[in-house]
Formats: C-alpha cells, structure tokens, sequence
C-alpha cells in the first residue's frame, strides 16, 4: 500500500497532470514530497539504517543516464516480490522504516529521471521538477509528535515552486538548500 500510493500514485499524478501544465516562459514546476529517508548515499546508509546496501540496486538507481521507469518499476516489484516471499530482510533494502524509505527513494529516482526527460522539452513549454524533505514535521503522520511547524515545512516546497527563472531542475532540497540523494 505504502509503495503503491507514495509511489505509484506520484507517478500516476505527474502523468495525468504533464499534459494540462500550461506553457510559459519561466517553466511550470513540479515539487514531490519525499524525505531523507529516501536516500541512497547517506553516510548512515550502509548497514542499518534506511538506504539501500544491495550494491547492484543502488548503482542502477543512482546512473541518471542509464536510468529508467523500467528500472524503476522493476525494483520496486523485486522488493514487493521478496516481501511476499519472505525473503526481503536479507536482501539490502533499508532496514528502517523499509516501505516508507523504499517509496520515497523511488520519488527521488522518477524525478531525477523526469528532469531528464523534460529537459528536451522546448523552450517555453520547460517542465522543472524537484523534490524535497520537509523534516519531521507536526503532522498526524509523526502523531503530531515533530518538531518543525506546517509553515515551516511548507516553506521549502513554496520556495522550489516560485523559484525565479533560473533552471533548476532534478535535484533534493532541504531547508531551501540542495542536498546529496
Ligand atoms: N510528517 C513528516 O515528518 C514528514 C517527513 C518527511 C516527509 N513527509 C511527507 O510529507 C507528505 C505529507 O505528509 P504529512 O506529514 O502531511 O502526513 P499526514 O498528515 O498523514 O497526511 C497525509 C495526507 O495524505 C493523504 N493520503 C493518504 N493516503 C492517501 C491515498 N491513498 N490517496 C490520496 N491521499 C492519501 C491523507 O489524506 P486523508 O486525510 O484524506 O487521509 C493526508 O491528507 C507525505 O508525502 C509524507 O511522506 C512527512
């Protein structure tokens, strides 16, 4: 449920919604929601915490050249495969929170692959996409339990979408700074 809708249903909605962007000189902007979680190199990363440690997923992640929706796709049914399975927690997912990291990684991944592909659009009819971790925020999701405010979450997400028109597309902010994925 969790892969289906963060990220499934991300990608559903940036397919449904590309084709109604109105074109415009300064671009139209897409900003996903993900989360540090969802991060491939974080020092952290390796053996248990979130991140992946399986060496050939993560290089196949990370190569925005080589990178694809099938690659995309396919890692999150091996994944999905392996928890039916049973055969999952030996396979070097993240060992925290693994579905929620696992989703939000795959957002990082589409959107890095979609700054890609929405490059070659002409000029006038740019789409700039990024992504973003608003932090542990006071929402129902962390039982009202974080510690940064909606406002301040919002903030970063607000800013990446009014942007002025530089290009910046295909990277991960936090706190309105660029951040490793
Ligand atoms: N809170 C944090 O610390 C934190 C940290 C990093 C990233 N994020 C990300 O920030 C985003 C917002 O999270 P939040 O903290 O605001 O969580 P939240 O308070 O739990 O809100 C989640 C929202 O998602 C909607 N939703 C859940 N399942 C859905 C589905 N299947 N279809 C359509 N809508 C669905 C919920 O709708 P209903 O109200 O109708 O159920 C709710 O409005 C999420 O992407 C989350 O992963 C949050």
């Amino acid at each position: 449920m969790v892969i289906q809708v963060n990220y499934f249903g991300t990608k559903n909605m940036i397919k449904a919604l590309t084709p109604l962007m109105r074109p415009s000189p300064a671009g139209s902007r897409i900003v996903s929601v993900t989360s540090r979680l969802g991060r491939l190199n974080s020092k952290r990363n390796v053996s248990n915490t979130s991140g992946i440690s399986n060496v050939a997923v993560r290089e196949q992640l990370e190569n925005v050249d080589t990178l694809s929706e099938e690659v995309i796709d396919k890692t999150m049914h091996t994944f999905l495969e392996q928890v039916k399975d049973g055969t999952w927690e030996s396979a070097g997912w993240p060992h925290v929170f693994t579905d929620y990291s696992l989703s939000k990684l795959a957002v990082n991944a589409y959107t890095r692959l979609m700054a890609r592909i929405f490059e070659e659009r002409p000029e006038g009819e740019k789409i700039y996409i990024n992504c973003y971790c608003p932090g542990w925020v006071k929402t129902a999701m962390t039982g009202w339990a974080g510690h940064v405010t909606i406002e301040e979450a919002a903030d970063t997400a607000v800013w990446l979408a009014l942007l002025p028109d530089q290009f910046v597309s295909g990277k991960f902010f936090a706190e309105r700074r660029e951040i490793n994925f």
